[in-house]
This record gives structure tokens, sequence and C-alpha cells, in this order.
């Protein structure tokens, strides 16, 4: 069962689930997280990057795995969800350059592409796997870019994206939906499902559907994030607007 825990804004989630990293890392420095870009951890990593400024949470032997890449965006490029990191939070942290990991958007098609993918899936292997997950959630319920399909692959892999997520990354992309590159690189629904612990971060109103989707419907490839509801060590930390279709206090 996930536990699911609801905080009045985005901001009073953020400053919670940060305080509550922070003190994770000191129990275990070496900790080695997941981490997702897109506007939904944006509030935590501004949290993360005020508390380490004031000495409280240190990085310095942390690890870090990103979930996700564009295809032929390569790291030094501002549209990247590399420099999307760098900007909003490994720039204002101690974290180690060489424990910071992404997947390489500026391979090429075919092999390389699928030696990029094996590269990833074992440099996590090598760190232990993922002790804790942060995820975001599309509006089509993809996690990661596992977009939803008729079925949907287990490891790291490229991903053709929907309409829906380009047009939802084209902020990155000078707003023109047609320059978001259409394939990425993404980690895999049991790369995902493999991390020892998931917090899947949803706020604001237009991710209530989806929500109430992802916890009371059936698990279907349809709607990636319903798979979560197979992990053991599952939490979803929403706002109000997010939590607005679950009934209950
Ligand atoms: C990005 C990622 C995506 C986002 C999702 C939600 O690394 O993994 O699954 O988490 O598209 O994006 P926002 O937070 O912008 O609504």
């Amino acid at each position: 069962m996930a536990r699911i825990r609801i905080f009045e804004t985005p901001a009073a989630l953020a400053h919670v689930l940060a305080g509550h990293l922070a003190r994770t890392l000191t129990v275990h420095p070496a900790l080695v997280l997941g981490l997702a870009t897109g506007r939904t951890p944006i509030p935590l990593y501004r949290e993360l990057a005020r508390l380490h400024a004031a000495g409280r949470a240190d990085f310095s032997r942390a690890t870090t795995f990103n979930l996700d890449e564009f295809l032929g965006v390569g790291a030094q490029d501002p549209r990247s969800y590399r420099a999307f990191m760098q900007k909003h939070l490994f720039g204002h942290i101690n974290l180690a350059p060489r424990r910071i990991h992404f997947l390489n958007g500026a391979v090429h098609a075919g092999r390389e592409v699928q030696r990029e993918c094996d590269r990833y899936e074992r440099a996590i292997e090598r760190a232990g796997g993922i002790d804790v997950q942060i995820l975001g959630l599309g509006m089509n319920g993809h996690i990661g870019f596992n977009e939803p399909a008729r079925a949907l692959v287990a490891r790291t892999h490229s991903v053709r994206l929907k309409p829906a997520t380009r047009r939802a990354n084209a902020p990155l992309f000078g707003n023109r939906v047609g320059a978001v590159p259409r394939e990425a690189l993404s980690m895999g629904m049991a790369t995902i499902l493999h991390a020892k612990r998931i917090v899947l971060l949803a706020t604001g109103s237009t991710k209530a559907r989806c929500v109430e989707r992802m916890l009371a419907g059936p698990v279907s490839p349809r709607l990636p994030a319903s798979f979560l509801q197979l992990h053991r060590h599952v939490e979803i930390w929403l706002d109000r607007a997010a939590a607005a279709r679950l009934g209950g206090p």
C-alpha cells in the first residue's frame, strides 16, 4: 500500500521532504538518489540548496542518477536535463561531479544508444542500486519517460515521446514544440521499481485525475505510474490540489 502524504501547498511539501532527505543523508551519507527534472521538484531542489547553504545538508558522499535525457541533446546544451539539474540543484550543493550520473543524450541512433543504456544500468548496479528515487508524474501517467503504451520496457531504453510530453517540455526549447526532440533516453520501469524506496511528487490540480487513477485504477501500461502500486515502499507526496479527487481528510 502506498503511503500518501498531503500538504497544503507545494512549498510546504518541499520544505518537509527536503528536511527529511537532509536527515537521511546524515544517517546515510553515501545515499544513492534517483532524481527527476520537470516543474514539480523545483521547490524541493530550492529547499535542498537552502539547507545546504545553511550547513544542514551534506551531499559530499552522495551519488545521483537522473531518470532521463533528450536524445540528440548533449550535456552542455542549455536545453538538456543535465543543464536543468545544474541550474536548479547541482550548482548549489556539494555533490562530487564524479558521482553525478546522467544518460548521455549525445549518442547516435542504433548500437550506440543501446550501449549507453547498458552503461547506465551497469552504473546503477555498481552503485548498489538506488536508495531513494524521486519521481514526478506526467499528466498522461508517465514516470521518467515511460510513456503510456500497450507494453512497457523494463530497462533503460530510448523512447518516442508523446505529443503531450513534447508540449509539456516546450518551455525548455523556447516554447517551440517542434524543437523538442521526438526521442529520449529513460530508465525503464524495472529500473525504477528496483529502487529501494520511491517518493512520487505531484502538485497542482492538473495532476488530480492522474493521481486518482494511479492509486485506485487497475495496474495498466496505459498508465505507467499505476505500476507503483506493486512496490513495497512507495510514498506519494501531494499538495491539496493534486489530492482533490482522493476523498478522505
Ligand atoms: C522528468 C521526468 C518526467 C516528469 C513529468 C512531470 O525527469 O521524469 O516524468 O517528472 O513529466 O513533469 P512536471 O513536474 O513538469 O509536471
